[in-house]
């Protein structure tokens, strides 16, 4: 870190070659684009996340000092990421691709001006360095757990990764880079998705040997892509298909809790670069254990119809092999995706010496209660005041212990949490 600091303070207030170039190629004045008049340049990228300048209480209208550009914001983890960053006083630029609207639920995040949408074609080299020209730090969410006509897995999870951390070598002023991977993503891995992974995070490593690469679990959260699905197709069907009969352990993790992980790496003095981390939950739960959590919380009998691997691959084959073959785009798939069903064949868990969020100084929040309290919406009938009461005690009190019973116990006129109401 040092070394990197002491590297690009002798570049200060130079004008980095890949800038220059970007100017070319953007006619953009010198007075908007201010690299080469120090008087209107933002110093934070000559200086980088060690020595920046932070002003104020910490909040959201202070200045933190970063000016990251996090690319795959628009995303289901990128929410939590930029409303993380944006609450410390970060300028957050937030590349999208296609409509104006997938990033407009970002701008709310930051005081006036700080999230910065910046459309981008992330097949356009131009387009990425325009994204990160005034940045600091450099966060890669992009990834996609199927395969599109437009789109491979290697390509997206793998290829574009790479060319993020080449392009921020390149621009000499990017302190940090973090890689958000997956857990399990290794180059023997039954799943195309989490080969293409390990082999992003291999690659990303020998570019930037200093980069950071987040690695993980199954993400939950208002926005997940598991247990939502559950609940949808149980709402529609009354059974939940159980693939593998649901022997497979994971260790689902809060959303949360991992944009916590990447601020925490952010804001250390170094100590996460060029380092591996795994974040899973703290408990491991086997699919069915979760498929119970989530028929718990939207308090449904469990119906379960177990599918073996083969048939399960069987059923999810037919897109992946007409994806290429016919003329139309193929619906997204959910619970039978073919790669994610590969996937489920092996154990994904945190291995035994890796560093995991206990090294960034974090505990991850169990999952029962707050975190996937969302699910209420899927009950055939929620008390929306209730629910809003448990939504406002359930952030203050997670972790604490008997939170459940001393609500109940103040608040006896509404009723129990777990009771339905009257
Ligand atoms: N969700 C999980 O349970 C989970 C678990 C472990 C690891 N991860 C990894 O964590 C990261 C963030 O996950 P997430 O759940 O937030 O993902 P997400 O909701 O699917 O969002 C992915 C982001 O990547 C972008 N993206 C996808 N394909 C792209 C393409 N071809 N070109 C440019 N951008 C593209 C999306 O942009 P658009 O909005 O324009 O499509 C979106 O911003 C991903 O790398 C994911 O693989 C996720």
């Amino acid at each position: 870190m040092q070394a990197i600091s002491r590297r690009l303070g002798r570049r200060s207030f130079k004008l980095s070659p890949s800038i220059s170039s970007l100017k070319s190629i953007y006619p953009i004045s010198d007075f908007h684009y201010a690299v080469d008049r120090p008087r209107y340049a933002s110093t934070l990228t000559s200086k980088g996340a060690g020595h920046i300048v932070r002003k104020g209480t910490g909040g959201r209208s202070s200045v933190s000092g970063i000016v990251a550009t996090v690319f795959g914001a628009t995303g289901f983890l990128g929410r939590y990421l930029v409303q993380q960053l944006a609450k410390m006083g970060s300028q957050v630029l937030v590349p999208f691709r296609g409509s104006e609207d997938s990033a407009r639920h970002l701008k709310l995040m930051g005081d006036l001006g700080q999230i910065v949408p910046m459309n981008y074609n992330p097949r356009d080299e131009n387009s990425i360095k325009a994204a990160m020209a005034k940045a600091n730090v450099v966060i890669n969410l992009i990834g996609r757990e199927y395969e599109t006509r437009n789109y491979s897995f290697e390509e997206v999870n793998h290829h574009m990764a790479e060319q993020l951390a080449v392009i921020s070598k390149e621009h000499g002023g990017i302190m940090r880079f973090i890689q958000v991977s997956c857990l399990g993503a290794s180059p023997t891995s039954p799943s195309r998705f989490l080969r293409a992974k390990a082999a992003a995070d291999e690659a990303i490593l020998r570019v930037l040997p200093e980069a950071s690469i987040m690695r993980p679990s199954t993400m939950i959260g208002i926005e997940d892509r598991i247990l939502n699905r559950w609940a949808s197709f149980v709402k529609k069907y009354s059974f939940l298909p159980l693939i593998g009969n649901g022997s497979t352990k994971i260790q689902p993790v809060y959303v949360v809790d991992v944009a916590g992980a990447i601020v925490a790496a952010l804001k250390d003095d170094g100590s996460s670069m060029g380092k591996v981390y795994e974040l899973g939950g703290p408990e491991i739960f086997t699919v069915h254990q979760l498929a119970e959590l989530m028929y718990d919380t939207i308090r449904e009998w469990p119906h379960y119809v177990n599918v073996p691997f083969s048939i399960a691959k069987a059923i999810a084959s037919p897109r992946e092999i007409l994806l290429h073959k016919v003329p139309f785009p193929l619906p997204t798939p959910d619970i039978f995706n073919l790669d994610a069903i590969h996937a489920l064949t092996v154990d994904t868990i945190v291995s035994e010496n890796a560093l995991t969020f206990a090294d960034l100084g974090i505990i991850p929040h169990k999952l029962k209660g707050y975190p996937v309290e969302y699910l209420a919406v899927y009950r055939k009938v929620t008390n929306v005041h209730r629910f809003t009461r448990i939504f406002e005690v359930g952030y203050f009190q997670i972790g604490v212990p008997n939170a459940e019973a001393n609500w109940n116990s103040s608040h006896s006129h509404l009723g129990n949490i777990d009771s339905p109401p009257a």
